[in-house]
């Protein structure tokens, strides 16, 4: 749709369960304020947008993305042995230089997740965008958590009000083993924060399932059995294929998702292609549920 009184942006919705499409916007020239509030209100309604043929460079993305807060310095990387070019951009990369990881988690499977819930402060969205990508593979998805919990039965839906999940802090979403943690052995003692599974999102007031990484978590106050039992239910539920989009990247592609109602997660791709991001993160809030979401 057009959106009279802004700049002539157009927004495309995909179709999916989220993600539209922003045309019409070079966000390498600054961006007027309706313009601005035109994008996040659409951030807002689809969680996901996704920014076409943009030319930007590194303080360009942090120009762009710093309108929407404060940003996070790149979080620890697995191996400890990557150099960001900014403190506020991760390099997401499978380049080697001398046999040297260029990059931050290479070219496996990312599972489904949420970015860095395994603080108490969590980023509100994160910003990608595409230098170099693969001729296949490594797509993005992402999946609808205010869906996930809007169609849960209503008896379990009352059953989650009140309940907190540890996020453990241990691994990243490939799964590797972050340099200085220990293995664990009982989600129980895993180390990383503790939030509600249901989360209101701030700005829209609207409830979402609000899950990190399924390895290692835990429902606090649950015998460890119950604990298994809900939370493989509730991802089975939460990762079904009608929740989900796949952004297909191209060069250009500037892609920003709503870390507080849409989770994420990466296909492989041939190691022995280039794919090349950079990567800024909003920085965030204290995941909060707001029980008079539920009184009317
Ligand atoms: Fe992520």
């Amino acid at each position: 749709m057009d959106l009279p009184g802004t700049t002539g942006i157009t927004i495309v919705p995909t179709g999916a369960s989220l993600g539209a499409d922003i045309v019409g916007v070079d966000l390498s020239q600054p961006i007027d304020a309706a313009t601005f509030t035109a994008i996040e209100d659409a951030w807002h309604q689809h969680l996901v947008l996704r920014f076409r043929s943009q030319q930007l460079d590194d303080p360009g993305l942090l120009r762009f993305a710093r309108r929407f807060g404060e940003l996070d310095k790149a979080p620890i990387h697995a191996k400890g042995e990557v150099e960001d070019p900014f403190p506020e951009i991760t390099v997401m990369s499978n380049i080697k230089i001398d046999g040297k990881p260029t990059g931050n988690l290479g070219n496996y499977e990312a599972e489904w997740h949420t970015d860095m819930s395994y603080n108490e402060l969590t980023p509100i969205g994160s910003v990608l965008y595409a230098l170099e990508v693969p001729p296949a593979g490594g797509d993005t998805g992402f999946s609808n958590m205010y869906q996930a919990y809007a169609s849960l039965p209503a008896d379990l839906k009352r059953a989650l009000v009140g309940l907190q999940c540890k996020h453990d802090s241990s691994r990243n979403s490939a799964g590797e083993l972050r340099k200085g943690f220990k293995e664990v052995t009982d989600p129980r003692e895993a180390p990383g924060a503790i939030h509600p599974l249901i989360r209101t999102h701030p700005a829209t007031h609207r409830n979402a399932l609000f899950f990190g990484r399924r390895r290692n978590a835990c429902i606090i106050g649950l015998p460890p059995n119950a604990s298994e039992d809900l939370l493989d239910k509730l991802w089975a539920h939460a990762t079904q294929k009608r929740f989900a989009w796949y952004q297909q990247w191209k060069v250009g592609d500037l892609v920003m998702w709503d870390n507080r109602c849409a989770m994420h997660r990466r296909d492989a791709f041939d190691p022995n292609s280039r794919r090349l991001m950079h990567r800024t993160q909003i920085k965030g809030d204290k995941p909060r549920f707001d029980p008079a979401t539920l009184a009317a």
